[in-house]
């Protein structure tokens, strides 16, 4: 699958069985955000270091990055609203614009990402993330992520971007270099400029699952050690490990078990949970990256107001936050619904809101209270809600949204701004 070109995928069923993507059970996470309730957001991967975390009140991280060609719509809103949950549960937020990704893969210039990434964020904080509670960044301006993306790409090599990406001899090194960069940005809240390893959620769209099954396996070929449990033993490897630092390793171990030393790795006899802990604040210690791998929940996408894919390229196939709301209700009242031809037909056979554009953003979006929504459905199911007078209440319902959203988006601007001066300055030199 290329994360870059890939159209809408529908059988979710299938990817979660081929690439190992478990369900996600609501009744599992404390406190869960409607797209969980209703899941909307409906797999993972290791989501139970977060949500541990969260009970447990220690640290972790939710981070996500925009591609900033054209303007943030609904289906953005939806990683949006999951980052801003992550933070009200008391994550760390990271937000990248990735101006160097759109640069080298979708021809954009930074100079250009600058002044649209900001279109993004002013959302972002409009919806209700807190900016000061968050790291917000530019990938092509911080040194940081390139540093680490310098040091992802240590770990990786051609023939497997090729086969994970399908790049080819005429891919630039540029867009190669997209891969590193993510996992980096994927990473970067784990390293000690943000207060070391914890457990990091990527919310995306099944589009992004290749970048994330690499980052996973780069943070492990990032660490010092590797602990893998067997039967009453853990077995801990050496990555880069050098023979002092085994060692060492062995003599804090010794009092959970008995250990052995083969060449290269350690045995202890334990089934004592801590071991893998132990060692990673060993490789902390010295000097090591110690990665959890990033954990990472997978979203259904929005179809198209038109039916098809929602997509920025795809004209009336979305509404951006920053539509005019008068033209966007007009959009409403011209999408796709699951209607039936004739009236008749409609109250004798019910609707389909399961295809239906208008439900869909009903259901993702507008309407949080869950009997409600409920109602909605059954109603429309049952026939005995009619399409045009939906189409009017959404219609209205979206442009309200809107015009409060940009309301907010004033007073977001001025926060960013200020955010972005304290943290940011504006590369006067980029083309
Ligand atoms: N590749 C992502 C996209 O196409 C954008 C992105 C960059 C990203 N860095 C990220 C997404 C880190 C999640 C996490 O939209
Ligand atoms: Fe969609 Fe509303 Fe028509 Fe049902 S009644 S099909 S939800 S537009």
């Amino acid at each position: 699958m290329d994360p870059w070109t890939s159209d809408k995928i529908d059988d979710y069923g299938k990817l979660k069985k081929e690439f190992g993507i478990q369900d996600l059970n609501p009744e599992t996470i404390p406190n869960p955000h409607h797209l969980i309730k209703r899941q909307i957001v409906f797999g993972h991967r290791d989501l139970n270091y977060i949500t541990q975390a969260i009970k447990q009140n220690k640290p972790f991280a939710a981070m996500s990055g925009f591609v900033p060609t054209g303007q943030p719509h609904f289906g953005h809103k939806m990683v949006m609203d999951q980052l801003i949950w992550y933070q009200q549960q008391g994550g760390q937020i990271f937000a990248a614009i990735a101006d160097m990704e759109a640069r080298a893969a979708r021809d954009l210039p930074l100079k250009q990402s600058y002044k649209s990434g900001k279109n993004y964020l002013t959302s972002l904080i409009a919806l209700g993330l807190d900016p000061e509670k968050a790291y917000i960044y530019y990938q092509s301006q911080d040194y940081g992520v390139r540093n680490l993306a310098f040091e992802a790409s240590n770990k990786m090599n051609y023939s497997e971007l090729k086969s994970i990406y399908g790049f080819n001899n005429q891919t630039t090194l540029a867009h190669m270099y997209a891969a590193p960069i993510q996992s980096a940005d994927i990473l970067y809240p784990q390293t000690q400029k943000f207060g070391g390893p914890k457990p990091v959620v990527v919310p995306a769209g099944t589009d992004q699952d290749p970048h994330l099954r690499l980052v996973r396996d780069v943070s492990k070929r990032m660490r010092l050690f590797s602990t893998e449990k067997t039967n009453n033993h853990y077995k801990i490897r050496s990555r880069h490990a050098t023979q002092k630092q085994i060692n060492q390793l062995k003599q804090k171990l010794n009092k959970y078990g008995e250990t052995k030393t083969y060449e290269e790795h350690i045995e202890i006899k334990t089934n004592n949970p801590e071991i893998p802990e132990i060692t990673r604040q060993h490789e902390i210690q010295n000097n090591g990256y110690g990665f959890y791998p990033p954990s990472s929940t997978y979203h259904r996408f929005m179809t198209g107001l038109k039916g098809g894919k929602m997509s920025s390229s795809v004209e009336d196939s979305y509404i951006a936050l920053t539509d005019n709301p008068q033209e966007a209700a007009d959009k409403v009242m011209k999408a796709k619904t699951g209607g039936r031809e004739t009236l008749k037909q409609q109250k004798k056979q019910g609707g389909e809101p399961e295809k239906c554009a208008i439900y869909e953003l009903l259901y993702f979006h507008l309407i949080k209270n869950d009997k409600q929504i409920e109602e909605t459905y059954k109603n429309c199911q049952q026939g005995e809600r009619l399409c045009g007078k939906c189409k009017k209440e959404t219609a209205q319902h979206i442009k309200q949204f809107l015009k409060t959203h940009q309301e907010k988006r004033k007073q977001a601007k001025e926060k960013l701004e200020k955010h972005l001066k304290q943290n940011h300055k504006p590369q006067e030199e980029y083309k």
